[in-house]
């Protein structure tokens, strides 16, 4: 598929200039400085992005330009190191600073292909410590800032771009259109809609399953049921879609996911694991320990079902919901280039022989959101926010016990339903309640209480990295506290927890 491939030299924006070109429909890749031309032909590049980078290009050892790149004709965009690389290796001049231009500048001035079309104000993010003072021959100097003579330069006749700032952050606000003129000089095509990865999903999909049959495990998030629902349509009854109910999950959810894949023509295989679960948790207090005992469960769980399915015909598949970004790290954040298949497939017995199918490994969370709207998954379903694998067992503090999960359970429907009701669902990233071992006594009618302690917690966040906590108002929270206390009456006392992270984490345990 045609591609706009983004040479990483270790800059935090990198996979953010990836993400900003496939907001412009291009599909695009991130790959290492030393990809070779053989690689980029493969992945059909029509044009290349250089990002950013820590290093200067005096440095030892500092990362080159890709072998042969300056001898094809793609078309070049070098931000910041990147710029400096292309203007030194075509004999300009980049002087070493000592101190780093850090924050926003004010382009006094700016023309040429790239800024075409923008107009007023130009406000540009930089972070760099060396800048270009002689731009190499054939160069024009585009836009500058006070304190940068050569903020941007160009050879157009080559399409060859060289941006000291980022434009692929949000502190540069016009920088989207500055990446959109150079997809159009590369003139690589613009089609990379949700339509066309399902497309092209499927078609991957059913050529390299042929009359395979292929085993998915569901557990009721929202990448493993899009998967569900994709899968099915490329290649029909030959999926077999097992769901594991860990009975962890929240209220209701685990019947709401079979009925919403069977609704949409996906027969599952519900496997109900709650007791096998809750005996395997059963004295457990450490977090790490009761996590390592949900995941040794549930794998006993999903290869027994995997063994007695494999009895009824062989299985040669088994497909994970791997995301691009867990593709980039397992390279050490180093490129994304010829990853293998992890050796351990899904942690399951290697006897079992599956062979791994990652359809999403090339796609963002965002965009494994717009498959499933695509595939026809409801809104609320699609929207829902993160889960974390462990399920309502790492929120229930100290010993799970079939009371206490319970009992959060019914404070967390309260508390997510609320949310949605006085529509700040969508504000937040993340909403949880927790199960403190705190007791404390209260007063209900002319009765005194010894009850549970529940913690709602609420973050806003990007990519779950760092959060802060979710302002939610005094008024919503008033109504959620008075809902809990008096529809549960296990708990008789409600604290909302107003930690960001870090210091504190998203979970408590
Ligand atoms: P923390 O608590 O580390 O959580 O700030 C960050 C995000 O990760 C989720 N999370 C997990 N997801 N298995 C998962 O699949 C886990 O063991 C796990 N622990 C935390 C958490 O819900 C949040 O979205």
């Amino acid at each position: 598929m045609p591609s706009l491939v983004v040479i990483d030299y270790g800059s935090q924006y990198t996979r953010l200039i990836t993400r900003r070109l496939r907001e412009l429909q291009v599909f695009s890749v991130i790959e290492t400085p030393d990809v070779t031309p053989e690689r980029l032909r493969e992945l059909d590049a029509r044009g290349v992005v250089l990002s950013g980078g820590p290093q200067s290009v005096y440095a030892d050892g500092a990362p080159q330009l890709p072998a042969g790149l300056l001898d094809t004709d793609l078309p070049v965009l070098a931000i910041c190191y990147g710029m400096q690389l292309l203007a030194r290796a075509l004999g300009g001049e980049v002087e070493a600073s000592p101190v780093r231009e850090y924050g926003k500048a004010v382009l006094a001035e700016y023309g040429g292909a790239l800024f075409e079309g923008v107009e007023g104000e130009f406000v540009a993010w930089m972070s760099h410590g060396d800048s270009v003072k002689v731009p190499p021959p054939g160069f024009e100097v585009t836009a500058r800032t006070g304190d940068t003579p050569i903020a941007a330069m160009e050879d157009r006749a080559r399409a060859r771009f060289g941006l000291q700032f980022h434009p692929e952050v949000r502190h540069t606000p016009k920088g989207l259109q500055v990446l959109e003129r150079f997809v159009e000089a590369t003139g690589v095509p613009r089609d990379w809609t949700a339509a066309h990865i399902v497309d092209d999903a499927v078609a991957s999909v059913r050529e390299r399953v042929g009359d395979e049959r292929v085993l998915l495990g569901i557990s009721g998030g929202v990448d493993s049921t899009t998967l569900g629902l994709l899968l099915h349509r490329a290649i029909g009854e030959r999926l077999v879609p097992v769901f594991v109910d860990t009975g962890l999950l929240r209220l209701g959810e685990g019947d709401e996911v079979e009925r919403a894949l069977r609704g949409l023509g996906v027969p599952l295989v519900r496997v109900d694991a709650a007791e096998r679960f809750l005996s395997a948790l059963r004295g457990i207090e450490d977090p790490e320990a009761k996590r390592k005992a949900i995941g040794r469960t549930f794998i006993d769980v999903f290869a027994a079902e995997a063994r007695r399915l494999q009895a009824g015909g062989t299985i040669r598949f088994l497909a994970q919901g791997t995301l691009y970004p867990d593709v980039i790290e397992s390279a050490g954040g180093h490129g994304a280039a010829n990853i293998k298949s992890h050796h351990n497939v899904g942690g399951l017995p290697e006897d079992l022989g599956f062979e791994l199918l990652e359809p999403f490994r090339t796609l963002f969370k965002d965009e494994v959101r717009e498959v499933a709207e695509a595939l026809g998954l409801a809104p609320h379903l699609r929207d829902r926010h993160p889960f974390p694998g462990p399920g309502l067992a790492i929120r229930v503090l100290g010993e799970v016990t079939p009371e206490r999960l319970e009992v959060l359970q019914r404070v967390d429907d309260l508390f997510v339903s609320a949310l949605r009701e006085f529509d700040l669902y969508r504000d937040t990233w993340q909403a949880l309640a927790v199960l403190t071992p705190i007791r404390s006594v209260g007063v209900m009618g002319d009765n005194r209480t010894y009850a549970h302690t529940v913690a709602l917690r609420a973050v806003t966040s990007v990519d779950g990295m760092t959060a802060d906590w979710a302002r939610l108002p005094h008024e919503f929270l008033a109504t959620v506290s008075s809902r809990i206390v008096n529809t549960v009456s296990e708990v008789n006392r409600v604290v909302y927890d107003v930690t960001s992270k870090p210091p504190g984490t998203i979970e408590w345990e």
